[in-house]
């Protein structure tokens, strides 16, 4: 290929260039072909005003329908990579024992659809859906579901291995001990810090079982886990910031970072759940599997950093136990912020994090499995031929590009970057408000699909292998 010589940001001809996106947040026919119900389906059936403009999860983008449109546009859109997850409750509409033969048909054709494009499958298995009878048994405070979860996850590698070489476990699996058991943004709600270390705890034990599955099949692809990473930038270096720091990092990043890569905890972290007497129970024989199924590529998300300073007020003895027990959040003056989703925009943390990745985690080959930016109205964009002109996410990708590029030059193992999404979906409770797709997606009229100029940007920037 001839190079263009008006490149500034090479990457190289291998590298990965794609989207992501989520069953629950994108297939749609949720009540259809024999899915069981998740999280969502009935959470949305308790408490509807909790979402976005009342907007469920039962209909969502309708990629169950249009997946063919969809990847011909992603093919369009130059991609050669396409990160979807399985839904646990179509697959195993009980979480396990039976499997619905409706949903292997769909997920092979999708996997089929997507290879006959030229773009390679990456599949992730937990994306925040626990199938509702499973949640019904305790979900991930059970060790029983931990044991489901390793039986899908086989399952998926015997269906699916043979074309799907890239294997995740799990898609943020903070996000859930966060959402379900400390904040109340996911179902079931609770308010429980002791439980929220045993789900946490319960869900790295889940991810090395299925690489042990994975592994014991001999399948020829590589397995990783796809983790928000936050770096926590102090206020000052005065040392009970560089402190608050320290433990916003053990809770948020190196909790899952560290079992995940070098198949231990932080032991600062454990001191300090130890500290509080709230250690999770763990099992004979539980450390070891954790220590001998470390992952062979991982996944980084990167949206904003998480500020911390010391606490300025003694905690309320009474109040639940959260870890802001231990630092108090900052807002550094002048930040840059998307307003429509109140996060901080900071392009240097991505750099940041692969250089920690490099520095102290072997640099573990590894990708940005998740980037981007949702913006509320997109419709104030549409141009006269019906196209958003979203030159803010131009601007948004390639800030974060710069950063990876510069990674790369010093040597990280970074081998893609994966916006967040291909198509506008469903954004748990935020619903349809943020608008993040290379393609928008009309809820008005039948889900319509029109590539916005991000979208042509995009596939020009991969044909000349950067900008
Ligand atoms: C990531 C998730 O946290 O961020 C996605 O993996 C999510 O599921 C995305 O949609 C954007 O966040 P939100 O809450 O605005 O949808």
């Amino acid at each position: 290929m001839k190079q263009d010589s008006q490149v500034q940001y090479r990457f190289p001809a291998d590298f990965w260039w794609g989207s992501a996106a989520s069953a629950t947040q994108t297939e749609g026919a949720a009540d259809r072909d024999g899915k069981g119900k998740n999280i969502w389906d009935y959470w949305y059936e308790l408490e509807p005003h909790r979402f976005h403009g009342g907007v469920g999860p039962a209909d969502t983008s309708k990629f169950y329908d249009r997946y063919e449109e969809d990847i011909r546009l992603m093919k369009e859109l130059g991609h050669n990579s396409f990160r979807f997850s399985i839904s646990w409750a179509r697959l195993f509409p009980q979480g396990h024992g039976e499997i619905n033969e409706k949903a292997v048909h769909f997920y092979n054709k999708v996997i089929d659809q997507l290879l006959a494009n030229g773009i390679q499958p990456f599949v992730n298995l937990y994306h925040f859906d626990m199938p509702l009878a499973l949640q019904e048994k305790g979900g991930w405070e059970s060790r029983f579901v931990v044991d489901c979860f390793a039986e899908y996850a086989s399952t998926a590698f015997r269906l699916f291995g043979d074309r799907v070489k890239k294997w995740f476990t799990h898609n943020e699996p903070i996000v859930p001990v966060e959402g379900g058991y400390l904040y109340n943004f996911h179902y079931p709600n609770l308010c429980d810090f002791q439980k929220a270390v045993q789900v946490g705890f319960h869900t790295i034990l889940s991810s090395a079982k299925a690489i042990k599955a994975y592994r014991e099949l001999g399948q020829d692809g590589q397995i990783g886990i796809i983790l928000n990473l936050t770096p926590s930038y102090p206020r000052s270096n005065h040392p009970a910031d560089l402190e608050a720091s320290r433990i916003a990092d053990a809770f948020f990043n190196r909790s899952f970072l560290d079992p995940s890569v070098k198949g231990t905890f932080p032991p600062d972290l454990v001191e300090l759940l130890r500290s509080v007497n709230h250690l999770p129970i763990i099992e004979e024989g539980d450390l070891e599997l954790i220590k001998a199924n470390t992952i062979d590529l991982l996944g980084i998300n990167y949206y904003q950093p998480r500020r911390v300073k010391a606490r300025e007020s003694v905690p309320n003895p009474q109040a639940p136990l959260l870890p802001e027990h231990f630092f108090d959040f900052y807002e550094m003056p002048g930040r840059k912020m998307n307003p429509y989703r109140g996060w901080e925009i900071y392009e240097k943390g991505i750099y940041d994090i692969l250089i920690n990745v490099k520095e102290n985690y072997d640099n573990i080959p590894c990708y940005i499995s998740e980037n981007g930016m949702g913006v509320e109205h997109e419709e104030r964009f549409l141009d006269e031929q019906g196209m958003i002109q979203d030159d803010y996410r131009i601007d948004f990708i390639k800030g974060h590009l710069k950063e990876v590029h510069r990674a790369l030059q010093e040597g990280v193992n970074v081998k893609g970057y994966h916006l967040w999404t291909f198509m506008d979906n469903w954004s748990w409770l935020n619903a349809y408000k943020n608008r993040y797709g290379f393609v928008s997606v009309d809820l008005a009229s039948d889900a319509k699909r029109t590539v916005k100029k991000s979208g042509y940007w995009f596939k020009e920037m991969v044909d000349k292998q950067g900008f």
